[in-house]
């Protein structure tokens, strides 16, 4: 009897590659990060906030700080915590906050996010911010790892270990664990989107589904990576927290196929992008929700715009949107979700995509180039 496995392909669950997991573990993932931080009355139970409600009702103003992919997780937060708190929050690159002059008091909250929790240039952030006395809460995935250590209070993801050197599952975890900070705070604070906030905790609860659905992309992601192994560059666009959708799938796409690859938002197009546009140039299109959302229809003709100056449109668009059809080369169908949650289904297509077309050309996914996991240097 011959077994023709080896111990690496059992730790990668019978994948390819780590990162094919990681991106099949996210629904799992994502329920882990929720798992005994909902109540069954659509209520939020953070303990690990180590703030009394008095001291959460004090903060006035958020800062989160971050690198890479858990920065883009944080650009989706802003929008996210602001609706929902009416706080002001900021974001900003760990490697430019703690090398400028923040104002920053006691009613501070600093959000470092960090997958790996060792990440040089956020634990330099966030004594940076220490030292003028604001809160520091961690988001972190690795127990008991530098940052959250060095923090008032951490938020674990609980994502599991990710192996694969670009963040996949750890992403998604982050954006939810901003979520739930979000949502916490316009709870404790009494916040006038009381019912809203109720409605997206049942919202957030079912997110583990809709990932799993978005998971169903899958081979109709890798065809047309096939299709375009040999494109020279790829554009994504977006607007809203479909824009930091866009900056992480042109940042998993440098990072494992080593394309050029470039995020805009869509609204900037006509302030230069647009010239980029050629034949067969594809450019990927996150479209939001429709609905009430009168973002969706500028998207639209921005799609159409893109078009007819003879790019290849790729798009991403909810199941059942019809109005982008005829504009749509690619049309890659996501889950019906309500906006702010839209960038959870979203991204999984365009993980997909940046390691399938990695794969087409050959390339390692699990350890790209010139990259690391962690980077403990500056
Ligand atoms: C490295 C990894 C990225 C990650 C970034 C931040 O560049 O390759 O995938 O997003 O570090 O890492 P952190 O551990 O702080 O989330």
């Amino acid at each position: 009897y011959h077994v023709d496995w080896d111990i690496s392909a059992a730790e990668k669950g019978g994948h390819d590659y780590f990162m094919l997991k990681e991106i099949a573990e996210q629904p799992q993932a994502v329920a882990d990060t929720l798992l005994g931080r909902l109540t069954p009355r659509g209520q939020l139970r953070l303990d690990e906030m180590r703030l009394s409600d008095d001291e959460l009702r004090e903060i006035d103003k958020i800062i989160i700080i971050a690198c890479g992919s858990a920065f883009y997780a944080g650009l989706t937060a802003k929008y996210a915590i602001e609706h929902w708190t009416r706080i002001p929050c900021e974001v900003e690159l760990s490697s430019e906050f703690r090398y400028r002059d923040p104002i920053l008091n006691r009613s501070t909250l600093v959000i470092a996010i960090s997958q790996s929790g060792e990440t040089m240039d956020t634990l330099m952030a966030l004594r940076h911010a220490r030292e003028q006395r604001a809160r520091v809460l961690a988001i972190c995935n690795t127990n008991g790892s530098t940052i959250p250590r060095e923090s008032d209070a951490v938020l674990y993801t609980h994502a599991g270990p990710e192996v694969g050197v670009a963040a996949t599952k750890t992403f998604l975890t982050q954006v939810v664990a901003c979520y739930l900070i979000g949502l916490y705070l316009a709870q404790v604070r009494e916040s006038k989107f009381g019912d809203e906030v109720a409605a997206e905790v049942d919202q957030l609860d079912r997110m583990p589904q809709a990932v799993e659905q978005a998971l169903g992309t899958m081979e109709q992601i890798r065809s047309l990576a096939r299709e375009l192994a040999t494109a020279k560059s790829v554009l994504f666009i977006g607007r809203h927290v479909g824009y930091p959708v866009a900056l992480e799938g042109a940042l998993k796409l440098k990072e494992l196929a080593y394309m050029h690859a470039e995020a805009f938002a869509a609204g900037e197009l006509k302030h230069g992008p647009i010239a980029l546009i050629e034949e067969d140039l594809p450019v990927v299109v996150v479209v939001p929700p429709r609905g009430r959302d009168v973002l969706h229809d500028k998207i639209v003709s921005n799609v159409q715009e893109i078009r007819a100056r003879g790019a290849r449109t790729i798009v991403l668009a909810e199941e059942g949107d019809e109005s982008v059809t005829p504009y749509a080369d690619v049309l890659i169908s996501l889950p019906k979700v309500p906006t702010l949650l839209q960038p959870l289904v979203a991204t999984v297509p365009l993980q997909i995509f940046a390691c399938e077309l990695a794969m087409a050309r050959g390339n390692d996914v699990d350890q790209p180039r010139n990259l690391a996991k962690s980077v403990t240097v500056e």
